[in-house]
């Protein structure tokens, strides 16, 4: 049997009205379950409510309606807060405003120091982390002289540090120039492929989402699209509609097949399309 990691039951959002801004609910109505070990790919496009349901998913914000369950504890009860956010890390998009430290090691050690982790094992801790994300050569030095790639690995081993068995990241390669992207998408497939770590990334890069085990898309504070990457992005005009894209070699495997030029609807990776040809 299948053991869920987070579910998420009839949940609505809505952001209370504010100065000139009316409310705006802006989940309605997500049902949704994540099972320990999966690779999770969140699209859809801006606006559709991906940054606010991943705050919900580690209890950050708590629904207006409906339940979210981290491993059966409900983010709405207090006591559950801490179990919540050391089951579930949250990775946001801008590694400068994640760092704290003027060292890359304190900065890693910051979440568990605060978690109560004794010193020994603190160490050990940041050493691991550091390992994961491959920069244990950059312990001791100052984050904000890094890459963008290097810093955002910096974040999510401090996310590591706190032994998280999932993690959440939210647009976490946005930011970055196409290595630092590759460094991050390297990471994420070696904590989920070598680690077991249950992975939700949210991205606006169709590309990174082939890898995943699941593509959930999202339009409208809904979920309009659950399936496998294949099936999700072969249906090329539907992901049109909804304001998104499809892998650049997806679309040319499409097109090419609509000629009779390529044996299946969709290729998903170069190295398959050319492989097919
Ligand atoms: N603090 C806020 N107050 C009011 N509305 C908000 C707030 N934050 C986000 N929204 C609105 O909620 C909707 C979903 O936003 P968001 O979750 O950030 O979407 P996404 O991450 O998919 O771009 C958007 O229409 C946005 O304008
Ligand atoms: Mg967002």
């Amino acid at each position: 049997m299948k053991k869920i990691m987070i579910e998420a039951k009839n949940v609505e959002y809505m952001y209370e009205a504010y100065e000139e801004k009316d409310s705006f609910k802006a989940l309605k109505g997500i049902n949704l379950t994540i099972y320990e070990g999966e690779y999770v790919a969140i699209l859809g496009h801006n606006g559709s409510g991906k940054s606010t349901f991943s705050k919900l998913l580690n209890g950050l914000e708590k629904p207006t309606s409906g339940h979210i369950l981290v491993r059966g504890m409900n983010t709405k009860e207090e006591e559950h807060t801490w179990d919540i956010r050391k089951t579930c890390g949250l990775v946001f998009q801008n590694p400068d405003n994640q760092m704290v430290a003027t060292v890359v090691e304190e900065d890693v050690a910051f979440g568990p120091e605060n978690l109560g982790v004794p010193t020994e094992e603190l160490h050990h801790r940041v050493e691991e982390a550091l390992r994961l994300v491959e920069m244990e050569d950059f312990r001791l030095r100052a984050p904000h002289l890094l890459s963008g790639g290097q810093k955002q690995r910096v974040a999510i081993a401090g996310i590591l540090a706190m032994e998280p068995d999932c993690i959440i990241l939210d647009e976490p390669t946005a930011m970055l120039d196409p290595i630092g992207r590759k460094e991050i998408m390297r990471t994420l497939n070696r904590l989920h492929g070598e680690d077991g770590k249950t992975v939700v990334l949210i991205t606006h890069y169709m590309e990174e989402a082939v890898h995943a085990d699941r593509v959930i898309v999202m339009s409208d504070g809904q979920i309009v699209l659950d399936d496998v990457p294949r099936n999700v992005f072969s249906q090329v005009s539907r992901m049109r509609s909804l304001g998104l894209s499809v892998p650049q070699v997806t679309e040319l495997s499409h097109k090419l097949y609509k000629a009779g030029l390529y044996p299946e609807p969709c290729a998903l990776t170069v190295e398959e399309l050319v492989e097919n040809i």
